[in-house]
């Protein structure tokens, strides 16, 4: 079989040419990259995860009507996804502050927002991923203000599924983000949920001891992302089976 073309080769994933028009292989790496790929890292078993995990919240969210790139799973690694634009933005929801809200304003990690706050972010490592206003996605034409209130009805939709599911599995939602692209239909194009939603790109809290179970583990040097990972996958019931990391203790069949 001819070797497939690729596509992308970005920090986490690599975009490979699907098998039909209009559609992309999405391969998870092991990668982890943090503070804008100053820090890396091999995290063996975290594509595998990841792409279970992002399967596991596309598919919950398409359920819900919210439109996704996510197709189906391939392998342990890959998924088949639609082909989009990707709008060059990080859109953040915030549910408690934590991360660069916390630096910025000052905020205790954990202090509740008033209410869930959506942010934007231009994605641009050289530059750091600096946070933008509404006036400059406008006036540079990243996107209109019809798409920003898509992307905002959008971001808010995920943040209410993903925070009830993560409620449901004892986990405090307490950040994410997400990227929207653009899916052209002929001469129609509508705004659907990209990239992946997975701990990479959320911050998640237990709720009970406040253990982090999310990228800030390996951002800060708080023990192996893998095992925070694997927990959050085994408490939404997605266990990925021959992941180098799984247990594999011998267990009693009923
Ligand atoms: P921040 O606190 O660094 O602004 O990040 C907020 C949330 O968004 C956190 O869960 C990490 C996630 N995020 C990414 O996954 N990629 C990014 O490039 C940025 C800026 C944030
Ligand atoms: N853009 C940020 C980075 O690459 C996101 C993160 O920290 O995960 O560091």
């Amino acid at each position: 079989m001819a070797r497939r073309k690729k596509i992308y080769e970005g920090k986490a994933k690599i975009l490979y040419e699907g098998p039909e028009p209009g559609t992309l292989v999405q391969y998870f790496k092991d990668d982890a990259t943090a503070f804008n790929a100053e820090k890396r890292d091999v995290i063996d078993g975290k594509g595998v995860l990841n792409n279970r995990l992002s399967e596991f919240f596309m598919t919950g969210l398409a359920n819900i009507g919210v439109p996704t790139h996510f197709l189906k799973r391939l392998n342990m690694r890959e998924q088949l996804i639609r082909a989009v634009e990707i709008i060059p933005l990080e859109v953040i929801v915030r549910n408690f502050a934590a991360g660069s809200i916390s630096k910025r304003l000052g905020m205790e990690e954990g202090t509740p927002m008033p209410r869930p706050i959506v942010e934007f972010s231009y994605k641009d490592d050289a530059l750091g991923d600096p946070l933008v206003p509404e006036e400059y996605i406008i006036a540079f034409g990243w996107a209109s203000q019809q798409d920003l209130d898509d992307i905002v009805s959008l971001a808010l939709r995920v943040n209410d599924y993903m925070s009830g599911v993560m409620f449901g599995a004892g986990i405090k939602l307490v950040d994410f983000k997400i990227e929207i692209g653009r899916h052209y239909d002929g001469d129609f194009h509508r705004l659907i949920l990209a990239d992946e939603i997975s701990p990479d790109s959320c911050r998640l809290w237990d709720i009970e001891t406040g253990r982090k179970l999310d990228k800030d583990v390996f951002r800060r040097d708080l023990g192996d992302l893998a095992d925070a990972y694997t927990e959050v996958a085994r408490r939404l019931g997605v266990m990925p089976t021959n992941v180098t990391h799984a247990p594999t203790k011998p267990t009693l069949i009923n």
